[in-house]
């Protein structure tokens, strides 16, 4: 090992030890995208086949693409545009593109969390009665029809600017104050109730039909590039990769640190919780098909909000002891999909304040508002969950995907920066990549996910989505593309306030790795 930083170069804040980061890290991956998402996901793309195009996803693109963030966040310190401009100028518009698309997901993503905050006290009582499915849409969301309403439903709203006041607060103490201290003290609590959530579910009556309805493989659907787009997608969005969100948390990271192994534990454990969620949940169903003596095909409800916000509900209230299981999932939906977000908000905060030169509160507290004024007028009116629902579509299954895609041609092809990058991982980590790596991300990951790509517009354009009228797609679902990619050249060309330290030089050297 050679050499100390360069003299010149700013102190960055750090997380205080590997297991700070390890924490904050496997606090961004574990969220609702691993219990609201993954299983229902699951189900409808062939069971337990789903497993293969997963598990395929997780080890030719998951997990090398976590290190390629890794490794660019902890290589050029520091958030996705300023690491990318340090990797290559002209990356700089990379690094926005992803952090504009964090935040579109983060204004969403905190409606979810209130939600969610709701159904935690509405459990107490079991408030939905009888009907939860006409309690979620009419009484508590008061869903009408896609359209652009101005209507707020104040008991989305007002938990929802909780959620925002919360998460900058957060943002504002810092790093280690802030975001490791909620991490640490919210992932051991999440195991907790998971661990208690699964072990009360696998032992209701009817669980072992529910597993066997999410395990029993539909091979035919390995036939179904939508079954491929799926696993994906779900493990993009699962991990938190190709956001500019691991760049941010990596740069954080102190120098010498183990960042591969690191991964393998973040990943890993992510994909624990998923398939935990998919047990849990599924026993849960078959719980409920057993009390109704139907089969779980019968049921229905079994994805997206549906899945959480209604089937659920349903089952809490036949289950003995129903009140405090459901405040324990609902409690557990609630801590899992704060630590996402808070990542997304450091994420878009600390770009904005290496950009223009802000102190971090400043730039927590603006990013903060901006993103919660946005969020409470699409996301707390009436037209609030199919909004939702449309942007969610677009964002993870065009937008993520499209900046993988342009991430790793950039990085291997464009700027050929594959080399160092992975020298430096090597350099810094006990778990070595090997040049395999190159031929992950620069050739199956782009190869396999340009094709998704163009499948899943083809689908969009000819067959649209859920039935949405055409324009309310074209405003709610390319219009969020087009804001992202218009919002990325903006920032990309707005100048820097304090010119972002022409010397920097990156640590280690790696001069022995060129010769
Ligand atoms: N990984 C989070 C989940 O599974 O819910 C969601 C998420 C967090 C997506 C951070 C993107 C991101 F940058």
């Amino acid at each position: 090992m050679s050499g100390a930083a360069p003299a010149t170069q700013a102190r960055r804040e750090t997380w205080s030890s590997s297991t700070g980061f390890i924490l904050a890290a496997v606090g961004s991956a574990v969220g609702l995208g691993n219990i609201w998402r993954f299983p229902g996901v699951a189900y409808e793309s062939g069971g337990g086949a789903f497993l293969v195009p997963y598990l395929v996803a997780l080890l030719t693109a998951g997990i090398p693409i976590l290190f390629l963030d890794y490794a660019i966040g902890h290589r050029y310190r520091g958030a996705a545009p300023l690491a990318y401009r340090r990797m290559a100028r002209p990356a700089e518009a990379l690094g926005w593109f992803q952090i504009v698309l964090s935040f579109v997901i983060a204004v969403y993503y905190a409606a979810v969390i209130a939600w969610s905050l709701s159904y935690f006290v509405f459990a107490f009582d079991l408030r939905w009665g009888d009907d939860p499915a006409g309690f979620f849409t009419g009484e508590y969301l008061r869903v009408g029809a896609p359209e652009v309403s101005t209507t707020i439903v104040p008991a989305v709203a007002i938990p929802l600017v909780l959620v925002w006041v919360v998460v900058m607060a957060i943002i504002a103490l810092g790093v280690t104050r802030g975001v490791q201290r909620v991490n640490v003290l919210f992932i051991p609590l999440l195991v907790l109730a998971f661990v208690a959530l699964v072990a009360r579910a696998v032992t209701l009556p009817g669980a072992a039909d529910g597993l066997n309805a999410l395990f029993t493989p539909d091979w035919g659907a390995l036939a179904d590039p939508a079954v491929w787009i799926a696993a994906y997608s779900q493990i993009f969005f699962s991990l938190s990769i190709a956001f500019g969100i691991m760049v941010t948390y990596a740069s954080y990271q102190r120098r010498k640190a183990n960042m591969t192994s690191a991964g393998l534990v973040v990943a890993f454990a992510n994909s624990s919780f998923e398939i935990l969620a998919g047990i849990g949940v599924f026993a849960t169903l078959g719980f409920l098909a057993h009390q109704q003596a139907t089969g779980i095909d019968q049921l229905e409800g079994l994805s997206g909000p549906i899945l959480s916000f209604v089937t659920f509900p349903a089952v809490i209230s036949e289950m003995p002891g129903g009140a405090l299981f459901g405040a324990v999932f609902f409690g557990a939906l609630v801590l899992a999909g704060f630590t996402s977000i808070i990542s997304i908000l450091l994420g878009v905060a600390a770009s904005v304040q290496e950009k223009f030169g802000l102190a971090q509160r400043t730039s927590a507290i603006v990013v903060g508002l901006v993103c919660a004024v946005i969020s409470l007028a699409l996301f707390s009116t009436t037209s609030g969950l199919i909004a939702l629902d449309t942007v969610d579509q677009w964002a993870n299954n065009v937008g993520i995907v499209v900046s993988a895609i342009v991430m790793t041609v950039l990085v291997v092809w464009v700027f050929r920066t594959a080399p160092v990058l992975r020298a430096h991982l090597n350099r810094v980590s006990t778990f070595q990549v090997g040049r395999y790596w190159y031929a992950l991300i620069g050739v199956l990951a782009p190869v396999l996910l340009g094709y998704m790509l163009y499948e899943r517009v083809r689908t969009l354009l000819t067959e649209g989505y859920e039935g949405y009228p055409g324009w309310y797609l074209t405003v709610f679902g390319w219009g969020a593309i087009a804001l992202v990619v218009g919002g990325a050249l903006v920032l990309t060309l707005l100048p820097w306030r304090r010119g972002e330290d022409e010397d920097f030089r990156p640590w280690p050297e790696l001069e022995e790795e060129r010769r």
